[in-house]
């Protein structure tokens, strides 16, 4: 029987039968492959693969349901640097402090990370910033973003905070009264978008704040999705209202440029990024376009806010769960900054809780938001990494096809460097020394190298501010029979696993 008999054949059968085979011969043919290249075709010089049974799915929903456990698991047996397949696309993940070293430091010639990341936020953010533009540009705008953000800068920030705290909790139906239970993930994320926007943008952003931007900056939100990050542009509703709240948004920031360009700089009240950014040239000489601008104060709040609300709902969580702790961090703030919060809250005074700043720093290591961090490979790249099954080194290639993938998270949920690492114990910090700060490092909340965060200080002051402030004026309890949520990692950002509430009460004023 040759082609033609066949298809005769097959055109004869009723339409549903015709139906059903079609996608059974091509799932049947593509199955056959995917297991094929993963035992009897494999390439031994790329990283060893980890198996799955579903071509395209691959390890997809095992790694998506708890990215930690799968790496812990694989690296158990493959080592440091092994691949999986997300998605249709092999991904491999370079872990251990070398590992961190490879991809965070690796050059412009070997990986790009806007090639990763452009469908996801060129929309959000906007044309000509970030991912949307050279790589020597985006170097260029997060030096611009720097200068808002140096420590001399940041000392304007606290009556600032506070001021948007204060307003927050006075106005929050759910802080009503001497006793209640919040949202915590909804209550914090408010609290980081209002204090980081005011602190940031200035006063007029301020006064738009509650009416048109939370609500536009809550659509824009909605689209940063894991489906926008692996298939871009889809025709769905959420992006089209995401595409709607950019226009808008970015529309409010040109216009209060377009006044602040009228009214001069005369009328500057606070010294804030914006104003940066108008008095500001690229290297070139040209002064920075009032669309970047825009766009730029876009994605600095969205880069931001998406870290810190998360990050904030986990220490108020953990801190709930330990009374002990708790209480320690209410004597701290009271000892160091007294009575009157307004006047002894400054950038200098909130450097010096030692307590406070561990508990950030401990939160980050069990709950960094940025659990994987990606990069497209540019040119075949070589890597050594020891084979546990033989105790040898083995030398693999990366090529062009596969994603690099890091997630230093893992070094920093490791026994060799964190004994009993699943506990949160700030404490351990105290007998922890320096930690190295480059590539290699075993601690990299905020990455390294070319894409390193620039909001760290902004970051620990924002939550350093928050924890204390709460800590003075409520304490803070698990709901009944809860304790720390579990992980959602389906977000992009990580969070508490929702609803994710806890119950308060008001203490005596110190
Ligand atoms: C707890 C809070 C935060 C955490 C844990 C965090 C974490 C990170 C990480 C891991 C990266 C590197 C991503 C990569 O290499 O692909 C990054 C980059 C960045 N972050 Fe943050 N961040 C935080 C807060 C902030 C804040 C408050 C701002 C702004 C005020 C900010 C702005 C940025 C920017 C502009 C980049 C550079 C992106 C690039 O160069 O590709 N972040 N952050």
């Amino acid at each position: 029987m040759d082609a033609t008999d066949l298809l005769k054949q097959f055109t004869a059968l009723p339409l549903l039968a015709q139906v059903v085979i079609v996608p059974t011969v091509f799932f049947g043919l593509a199955f056959v492959k995917h297991i094929v290249s993963q035992t009897l075709l494999v390439n031994k010089s790329e990283p060893p693969l980890v198996f799955s049974w579903v071509p395209f799915v691959g390890s997809t929903i095992d790694y998506g349901m708890d990215p930690f456990k799968f790496f812990f698991r694989n690296r158990k047996r493959y080592g440091d640097t092994f691949s999986f397949i997300l998605v249709g696309r092999k991904h491999t993940v370079c872990l251990g402090t070398e590992g961190n070293n490879f991809v965070f430091n690796s050059t412009l010639a070997e990986t790009s990370a806007a090639d990763i990341y452009r469908g996801l936020t060129v929309p959000i953010f906007g044309k000509d910033v970030c991912y949307d533009c050279s790589p020597a540009k985006l170097m260029e705008q997060k030096k611009l973003m720097k200068y808002s953000l140096m420590p001399d800068k940041l000392a304007a920030f606290v009556p600032i905070f506070l001021s948007e705290l204060q307003h927050y909790l006075d106005t929050a139906k759910s802080f009503q009264g001497n006793e209640g239970v919040f949202d915590v993930v909804e209550s914090v994320g408010v609290i980081t978008m209002y204090s980081a926007a005011s602190a940031l943008q200035g006063r007029e952003v301020r006064d738009n704040l509650r009416k048109d931007l939370t609500a536009l900056y809550h659509d824009l939100d909605k689209s940063f999705l894991p489906i926008n990050f692996y298939m871009p542009g889809l025709p769905l509703p959420v992006n089209r209202r995401r595409d709607e709240a950019h226009q808008k948004i970015a529309q409010i920031y040109k216009d209060i440029i377009k006044s602040r360009r009228q009214l001069g700089p005369g009328s500057k009240g606070e010294d804030d990024m914006i104003w940066k950014m108008m008095e500001s040239n690229y290297k070139d000489g040209s002064s920075v376009p009032d669309h970047e601008i825009a766009n730029m104060m876009i994605g600095l709040l969205m880069a931001g806010q998406h870290n810190s609300y998360s990050v904030g709902a986990w220490i108020l969580f953990h801190v709930a769960n330990r009374p002990d702790i708790q209480e320690e961090l209410y004597q701290e703030q009271a000892a160091i900054l007294g009575t009157d919060l307004n006047a002894s809250a400054t950038r200098d005074s909130m450097n010096q809780l030692p307590l406070h700043k561990m508990v950030v720093r401990e939160t980050l290591r069990i709950n960094a938001p940025i659990h994987t961090v990606m990069r497209a490979v540019k040119s075949n790249l070589t890597i050594t990494s020891r084979d546990p099954k033989t105790d040898s080194d083995k030398t693999y290639t990366i090529p062009t096809s596969h994603v690099l993938v890091s997630a230093p998270g893992v070094t920093a949920q490791s026994e060799e460097y964190f004994p009993n690492p699943e506990k949160w114990d700030p404490h351990r910090w105290e007998t922890m020394g320096d930690v190295p700060e480059n590539a290699s490092s075993y601690y990299l909340p905020f990455g390294a190298g070319r894409h390193r965060c620039v909001g760290e200080n902004f970051a620990y002051l924002q939550l350093n501010t928050i924890v204390a402030f709460m800590v003075r004026n409520y304490k803070f309890y698990p709901m009944l029979g809860e304790g720390v949520p579990a992980t959602d990692y389906t977000a992009m950002i990580t969070r508490p696993v929702l609803p994710a509430r806890l119950r308060w009460e008001r203490r005596a004023k110190i």
